[in-house]
């Protein structure tokens, strides 16, 4: 373990992984934070010692900060400030347990990943993954009228489960700029005037929006109650001719179910930013001529991804002037 010697100002902050170089230097010049140059995935020792070590964890999705590691002491940590929106990667309750404060990013990657979503979309539906993979391969022989006919997307139902920020912007763009019909599932209605503006209609349940959808885009956050939301059941109340896609967490979806859901034909295709172990996909879905797969690329932008930077810099600074941060999740 190299990055980890503790910082001799007052507060000490280590960042697990490398960010945008504007986002390190106000690190640098306003914490002395302490980074990590060769961008190396924190083990769970280095995280423990971490949290020995310093007031601030500046993490993110690969560190896992599970229960054994959150609960180490004695601790130095005060505040896991993650860069990013989803939080799986931590255990909420053991971080209230232990007395740590948690903050997120949301709001400033939700575009990217909207639009990410329907790249998904329509990459799965017009067999983008397998015409590409014949220029490759150099196997195109030419243009004919039935060469790689896909499945149209205008006017087509799209099933949203979950409708936080992430979930309304696919409608947005999904009913302007396709026309699709919006279907949403979430625990809870929109917010009033959210249906009327967005021209989208809450499903009765979860297995109604399934039979009713061409495409089934899931947006709701990985928890203990997500867990493999989408499994064998759900697959097969799915339309044959219909695609799953995900860019939320690989959590959300049964692989197993569901590599066998596409063998079987049981739905059309999916198309897939996010798996159950990342970084190890399963070969299947790297393989299968009805998937579509991109490494967890929803919010890679410049964009997001500084955003995301200053929105972090936002929380530690609320968090050391004593106030409450803004973007509190635990
Ligand atoms: C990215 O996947 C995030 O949770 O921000």
């Amino acid at each position: 373990m190299q990055t980890v010697a503790s910082s001799t100002s007052v507060t000490s902050i280590l960042v697990t992984r490398r960010l945008p170089e504007a986002v390190e230097r106000s690190l640098r010049d306003e914490f002395g934070a302490v980074l990590n140059p060769d961008d190396h995935q924190f083990s769970a020792d280095e995280l423990r010692e971490a949290i020995r070590s310093f007031d601030v964890l500046l993490c993110t999705l690969t560190d896992g900060l599970t229960r054994d590691v959150v609960a180490t002491m004695p601790k130095r940590a005060r505040l896991l400030a993650n860069f990013g929106v989803g939080t799986n990667h931590i255990d909420l309750a053991a971080a209230r347990d232990a007395g740590l404060v948690v903050t997120n990013t949301p709001g400033v990657l939700t575009d990217d990943t909207a639009d990410l979503t329907l790249l998904l979309v329509l990459a799965v539906a017009r067999r983008a993954g397998e015409g590409r993979r014949e220029l490759q391969e150099a196997t195109w022989g030419g243009w004919c009228p039935t060469h790689l006919l896909g499945t149209r997307v205008t006017g087509a139902t799209l099933g949203i489960v979950g409708f936080g920020r992430i979930g309304q912007a696919v409608a947005r763009r999904a009913r302007l700029g396709f026309g699709m019909h919006i279907l949403y599932h979430s625990p809870r209605p929109a917010p009033p005037g959210i249906e009327e503006a967005l021209e989208v209609e809450r499903a009765e349940s979860l297995h109604s929006l399934l039979a009713r959808s061409d495409f089934v885009s899931l947006h709701c956050p990985a928890t203990p109650a997500t867990r493999h939301l989408i499994g064998a059941e759900e697959l097969a109340r799915m339309r044959p001719s219909a695609f799953l896609i995900n860019t939320a967490r690989g959590d959300v979806v049964d692989e197993t179910a569901l590599i066998r859901a596409l063998e079987q034909g049981t739905i059309a295709g999916a198309a897939l930013d996010v798996f159950e172990n990342e970084p190890r996909v399963r070969d299947p879905l790297r393989t299968l001529p009805n998937v579509f797969a991109l490494p967890h690329l929803g919010s890679a932008t410049v964009d997001s991804r500084v955003a995301m930077g200053d929105r972090v810099l936002v929380n530690i600074r609320a968090f050391l002037r004593g106030e409450d941060p803004p973007d509190r999740v635990a």
